[in-house]
């Protein structure tokens, strides 16, 4: 028996209280409804600024009336000290993924971005220390890793920033390591790597690269390559990203507190590849993928050529053993939008 699996058993007998910000979004919903299932009580914060109430219905119908019953929902902003205060009030265990994620629009509105990602989590980090909680666990991020060349990337080796989002999500760890040294709050910060799976926003100017190529090749739309197409990627199925919180917020290795840990799969995946992937899965359902052509574009300023994470860290100190491949996980993820796309006008 893996520790997840052997976590995920007794978390079935032993009820606790966790916090999941931006539940409302991608990864938040997803946590959601694993700890759901897993007969958690969770109280969730959003302010719907990047997520949807049908996230929060989808879930709904999948655990049920009785799980359910074990959600509170609290419509906050993290930038609100008080909004944060009340949703850490009898918590243990916060997982903190409200952010506004996406590079470039931190590069059209920085100060927006600063307010969400740097000052609401300062908020968040100062209510979890008043509140006690037992672990404040949070969403780093890969864009850490900045303008620095070496692969695969390993947790304490980064460059310098390469936008306004990747500097909010370095100065959340700075932050978090000195509430550790001043205060003696416990925290983890996960840094996620193109991550993916149901529940995914395709819509908008700043969706990311899957859920924006399905909604392409489902609509049958042009759908764009930024650069030749050899840009590699370490794509991240969500359901590691939920087991790494769930071993995160629960780890008793003394050492594993207080640290950053790469979640991905140490794999790569090139934006060709990917493309062939999706079609492949698609095709199917939706004929008209088989003669469909991408569309290659200038490369993006500031986006990086290859991304890799050495996960050895998690592996090692968190027992991080990740379930889904990637082809395994765009499998679901297709699934689902093939299911859901269509009807999701938002
Ligand atoms: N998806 C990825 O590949 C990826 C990669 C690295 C890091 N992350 C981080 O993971 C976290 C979750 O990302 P996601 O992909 O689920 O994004 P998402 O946009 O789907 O979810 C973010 C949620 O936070 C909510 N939110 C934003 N600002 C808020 C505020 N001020 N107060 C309350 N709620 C607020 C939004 O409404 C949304 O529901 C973010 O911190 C993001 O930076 C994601």
């Amino acid at each position: 028996m893996t520790k997840y699996q052997e976590i995920q058993q007794n978390l079935q007998t032993t009820q606790a209280t966790w916090l999941v910000t931006g539940v409302a979004g991608f990864i938040g919903s997803n946590l959601l409804e694993t700890l759901l299932k897993l007969n958690q009580k969770v109280v969730g914060l959003d302010n719907f600024s990047t997520g949807y109430q049908h996230n929060l219905d989808q879930v709904h119908a999948l655990v049920g009336e009785d799980l359910w019953k074990n959600f509170r929902f609290i419509l906050g902003d993290i930038t609100q000290l008080d909004d944060c205060q009340a949703a850490c009030h009898e918590t243990d265990y916060v997982l903190h993924h409200a952010a506004l994620g996406s590079v470039p629009r931190s590069i059209e509105d920085p100060i927006l971005t600063n307010a969400n990602n740097v000052t609401g989590f300062l908020n968040m980090l100062t209510a979890a220390r008043d509140a006690r909680v037992k672990r404040f666990v949070y969403a780093a991020s890969s864009s850490t890793y900045g303008d620095h060349p070496d692969l695969p990337k390993i947790e304490s080796v980064i460059g310098k920033p390469l936008s306004p989002y990747a500097v909010t999500k370095y100065v959340n760890e700075l932050y978090a390591d000195v509430f550790a040294r001043c205060y003696g709050l416990d925290s983890i910060g996960l840094r996620y790597f193109n991550v993916f799976g149901p529940r995914q926003d395709p819509n908008g100017a700043y969706a990311a690269v899957i859920p924006q190529w399905v909604a392409a090749l489902i609509k049958n739309q042009t759908l764009h390559i930024n650069g030749d197409g050899e840009t590699t990627r370490d794509f991240c199925f969500v359901a590691n990203v939920v087991q790494a919180n769930i071993l995160a917020a629960l780890s008793d290795n003394p050492a594993a507190g207080n640290q950053i840990y790469n979640v991905a799969l140490n794999d790569t995946t090139s934006l060709n590849q990917l493309y062939k992937m999706m079609s492949a899965l698609l095709k199917e359902a939706f004929p008209h993928v088989e003669t469909h052509q991408p569309t290659y574009e200038n490369f993006r300023n500031g986006d990086i050529r290859h991304s890799q994470a050495d996960i050895t860290k998690a592996r090692v100190l968190l027992n991080f053993e990740p379930t889904h491949r990637v082809d395994e996980g765009l499998h679901e993820a297709m699934e689902w939008y093939k299911k859901n796309l269509p009807a999701n006008k938002n």
